[in-house]
């Protein structure tokens, strides 16, 4: 089955390159990748698998039907938006729109989903069960699976795959992560209400600019006391907004930031850990207080049985040498996690990166460029992990505890 798939996929390769260019060259931003839905939609069906279009606003899904001995169905999961960056690299099929730019790699995503849908499709006699492509919109403001979930993508799903480029693994190599791959994002603002007054006579207002510099070095500070070592949690306050004038004690301060953490428990009980802070501090100085707490995308945890399938699958096609077993997490966000709260999925890093070149730029620079060998990598290595998938037994995926985090 392998050297079967593995010729399907030299076959398809030129066709595949050519896919990824015209994606590449028309770059939609999120929530409005209307022509390249209809374009993967068109390629689904010409290939024979049922299309389903306008799913989770601008996504789309193909559904192959196998040879129906299981009754299993494993999704696949690529994402086709772009972002608002201008294209620096020198291309000739670089990007025909103005300020957008596929500098996150779901061009490829997208291709690599193709790919493997045409290639099962050729292969569904021996598919005992379903396979369900998922082209999700809106990843990059996190918003596209959950839109994806609520028209019911994940509807009867088994488990779930998912695949993201990496540039600073070589084009040819895959990453496989046990575990936590990527962090919660969670949104946060707190706002210090104070009392103005003279500069001179702070003794007569409440500084909400000291207060807030009190709870930004508090805040830090009891991270590394009171929380978990070995849960990390960073939290970042990216802007501050207050203050009148230099002789006026300022009576509102805003503070904005981020905050990332890689167990599930964490993020869970940020919001009152953080608040308490807040409490203690503007309490201790008279000021009063808002804090604002929006759980963004959860934690990426990997299934142990299907991270296993992908290992296995990418060693058996391309032999132990190209596949990194991850020993760190991102603290990025992905919105792969929202599946994840509908059935258990893993989801691996595809190396894209040049070895003939002393730089890859990273992912969202604008001169981000991928290997285009590496479509042919991830093709290939998921087609057999969908197909290695029905040799597994329905009671090996469990969600995997999350376990203690190197680094
Ligand atoms: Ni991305």
């Amino acid at each position: 089955m392998l050297s079967h798939i593995k010729d399907l996929a030299a076959e398809l390769a030129p066709r595949l390159i050519e896919i990824r260019r015209h994606i590449h060259s028309h770059p939609e931003l999120s929530g409005e990748e209307f022509q390249t839905a209809a374009f993967v939609a068109g390629v689904l069906s010409s290939n024979g698998i049922h299309v389903e279009e306008n799913v989770g606003k601008t996504g789309a899904i193909g559904e192959l039907k196998g040879n129906g001995s299981d009754k299993r169905i494993l999704a696949i999961r690529t994402d086709m938006d772009a972002l608002p960056i201008q294209e620096l690299a020198p291309l000739d099929y670089a990007s025909r729109n103005q300020g957008i730019m596929h500098a996150c790699g779901h061009d490829v995503h997208t291709t690599v989903g193709l790919g493997t849908a045409i290639i099962l499709s050729k292969l569904s006699q021996e598919i005992p069960g379903k396979v369900r492509f998922i082209f999700q919109p809106a990843e990059e403001i996190a918003q596209g699976a959950s839109w994806m979930v609520a028209d019911g993508a994940m509807d009867n799903i088994d488990s779930i795959l998912g695949v993201h480029v990496f540039p600073s693994i070589p084009a040819g190599s895959i990453g496989i992560r046990y575990g936590a791959l990527t962090a919660a994002a969670d949104d946060l603002e707190i706002t210090i209400t104070g009392e103005s007054g003279h500069g001179a006579r702070p003794h007569q207002a409440i500084d909400a600019i000291w207060i807030a510099a009190q709870v930004i070095t508090t805040l830090q500070q009891a991270i590394s006391r009171t929380q978990n070592p070995l849960h990390p949690v960073v939290l970042s306050i990216g802007k501050i907004t207050g203050g009148r004038a230099p002789n006026v004690i300022a009576d509102s301060v805003l503070l904005q930031g981020t905050v990332r953490s890689l167990h599930p428990d964490s993020s869970k009980e940020l919001p009152s850990w953080i608040e308490n802070i807040v409490k203690n501090v503007c309490h201790t100085y008279g000021a009063k207080y808002k804090v604002d707490y929006r759980q963004g995308v959860p934690s990426v945890q990997n299934d142990l049985g299907l991270t296993q399938i992908l290992q296995a699958a990418a060693e058996e096609a391309w032999g132990s040498d190209r596949v990194e077993i991850l020993p760190e997490p991102s603290l990025g966000g992905e919105d792969f996690s929202m599946y994840l709260k509908k059935a258990p999925g893993s989801m691996f890093r595809l190396g894209v990166g040049f070895t003939d070149r002393e730089v890859n730029h990273p992912l969202h620079h604008p001169k981000f460029e991928v290997d285009e060998s590496a479509i042919i990598t991830g093709v290939v290595t998921l087609a057999y992990a969908a197909y290695k998938y029905w040799g597994l037994s329905s009671d090996t995926t469990t969600n995997l505890t999350p376990v203690a985090v190197n680094g």
